[in-house]
């Protein structure tokens, strides 16, 4: 009988295997899970930029068989090493040995970030090694337009952008190594809890130097609820009480905010930012970069995570808009890191996802069409929310829309250019506009939590400046100007910004709202030269319009 149970559930784990593979999509819990296997077998080793590589390996071979390994630079030389086994990475701590320090103490808390300081790694003669590394930083704006004003069609030019803007490899295992860290700092109190990540550093819409939102997970503990047992003896553990569930979250989150602060090797800048909405802990994790932040007890945004995975992995065009939406709204200043009235970069995805949901055919499907095709594991209810839908991409059948690139994101400006925010509110449930059940002036429904505006701190002006924008974005890709890269005699592309990457530059509506700081992200050394010459004459106003007439008009002597 027992035999049969597992044979049963290897077939339905086989298959399952096998209807993700085939449309090409892991669910995303599988795909955490790998990861976070592979980040239990990593160290990350402070190097210096003269180790050598040939070396460096031997002498962490013999702890065992590497898997994977790179290096990248944040503030110094780093290596990620990935074993076969975690045997290996006991070996290799147990063989490390606890820093001499003069006139200072040190915290014996033992991880597995690690300096390497045996001196005959090193390369004689002080040399740089010549070692590889992972770029784990964006590319500044200004060689991204000219990146993509070398490419032949806007289609290309917002495949070119998400590529060079996207999560590496290397950059996504990094993130869940550093979960992995932290995850062994909890498991001091919570033998149980996982640490995993959530947000744009899984979802498919991550770029390089977002954010590391984590997820404190204590539900392996709390799952444990024993059926009575025949004898009708049982026992309990004693645990303390609080008034509600935010007040748990809070006590552990400040629990272990103070631990990452006190003994964790590279977090710095530690905020305990308790009696917000979602409470949190904020962070550097100066050997990564990472801005991290630290939630429990939050699953609805695990569960936003897993729907926007699913959206970004149905249709190509659907990550190739939201990138290029996303970086056009950041180097417009729609969106910034710095919390505020600002739309948010999840508020402007729900906004694309709403925008593709309405085309005609639709390109993707509404959420109550994804919880229609749920099955019985899928089922998932939070705090009396309904967060099914589907998660097996092949049970999604989609409509036949055969909309460029090219086409969707010039309608994506206009759609919002003359959408009525007054009124309608934006329903990715439903996939449709709905009246606005309260007065916020952008009203985008929580789609798990649907009596919540997930944007309800933006303010009238930051709405209007992205209408604005979108307006004259709108008007901008409908231009024969816009549209054409310029050629040279010898029939090359001039590599001057048009297409995507002229919607990238500086527009009216920056300079009208004076944000100062965007002179320092104009795309090209013309327009700075230009500039320049311009300064001393005009007011920023003005001086931003001309840059664009001139710039517009300059086009077509290319
Ligand atoms: P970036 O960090 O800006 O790249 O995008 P992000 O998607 O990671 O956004 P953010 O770090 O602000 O939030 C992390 C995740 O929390 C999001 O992906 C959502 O799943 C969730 N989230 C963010 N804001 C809200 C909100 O207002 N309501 C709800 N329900 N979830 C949110
Ligand atoms: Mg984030």
């Amino acid at each position: 009988m027992f035999s049969i149970r597992i044979l049963m559930y290897i077939i339905l784990l086989f298959t399952c295997l096998i209807s993700d593979e085939q449309n090409g999509h892991r669910a995303l819990h599988i795909l955490q899970e790998e990861r976070r296997k592979q980040a239990q077998r990593s160290v990350l080793i402070s190097c210096q930029v003269t180790t050598n590589e040939k070396k460096f390996l031997k002498y962490l071979s013999q702890h065992g068989d590497i898997n994977k390994f790179f290096f990248y630079e944040s503030y110094g030389l780093y290596a990620v090493v990935e074993f076969s086994s975690s045997e290996s990475v006991a070996s290799l701590l147990e063989s490390s040995v606890i820093p001499s320090v003069s006139h200072e103490c040190v915290v014996p808390f033992k991880s597995r970030l690690l300096w390497l300081r045996n001196h005959s790694l090193v390369d004689s003669g002080g040399q740089t090694s010549g070692l590889v590394c992972q770029a784990q930083t964006t590319t500044p704006i200004n060689e991204l337009i000219h990146r993509i004003s070398t490419q032949e069609s806007i289609e290309q030019q917002m495949m070119s952008l998400t590529e060079a803007s996207q999560l590496t490899e290397e950059n996504s295992r990094l993130r869940f190594l550093v979960c992995s860290l932290l995850e062994d700092i909890a498991t001091a109190y919570f033998p149980e809890c996982t640490i995993t990540p959530f947000g744009s550093s899984v979802n498919g819409f991550g770029k390089l130097g977002c954010d590391l939102d984590m997820f404190l997970n204590l539900d392996n503990i709390k799952g444990r609820n024993m059926r009575l047992p025949k004898s009708g003896l049982s026992l309990e553990y004693q645990m303390k009480r609080a008034n509600s569930e935010r007040a748990v979250t809070q006590s552990i989150l400040s629990v272990i905010g103070e631990c990452v602060d006190q003994f964790g090797p590279g977090c710095v800048g530690v905020q305990k930012i308790l009696n917000a909405r979602c409470p949190l802990v904020r962070f550097s994790h100066q050997p990564s970069g990472f801005q991290c932040d630290l939630t429990a007890n939050n699953r609805v945004a695990m569960k936003s995570t897993e729907l926007l995975y699913l959206y970004g992995g149905l249709d190509a065009r659907v990550r190739h808009l939201v990138f290029s939406v996303r970086c056009w709204a950041r180097v417009h200043g729609i969106t910034s890191s710095i919390p505020g009235a600002w739309i948010t970069n999840f508020s402007l995805t729900m906004m694309v996802l709403f925008f593709l949901q309405r085309r005609n055919p639709p390109i993707i499907p509404t959420l109550d069409q994804l919880q229609q095709l749920a099955g019985p594991a899928d089922k998932s209810i939070i705090d009396g929310n309904d967060c099914t839908f589907v998660s097996d991409f092949a049970k999604v059948q989609l409509q036949s829309n055969t909309e460029t690139l090219e086409q969707l994101l010039s309608a994506f400006f206009e759609f919002y250019a003359t959408f009525n925010f007054s009124r309608l509110s934006i329903n990715i449930r439903k996939g449709k506009e709905q009246n606005k059940p309260e007065m916020s002036p952008l009203h985008i429904l929580n789609p798990f939590e649907t009596s919540l505006n997930i944007s309800k701190n933006v303010n009238v002006t930051q709405l209007d400046r992205f209408v604005a924008l979108c307006q004259e974005s709108s008007w901008l890709s409908q231009q024969s100007r816009t549209l054409n890269p310029k050629k040279s005699t010898s029939g090359k592309n001039t590599a001057m910004p048009w297409g995507l990457a002229a919607l990238l530059l500086p527009l009216q509506v920056d300079g009208i709202k004076g944000r100062k700081k965007k002179t320092r992200e104009l795309a090209s050394e013309r327009i700075k030269s230009l500039l320049v010459s311009l300064k001393k004459k005009d007011s920023p106003t003005n001086l931003m319009c001309r840059v664009r007439q001139q710039f517009i008009g300059r086009k077509h002597l290319f």
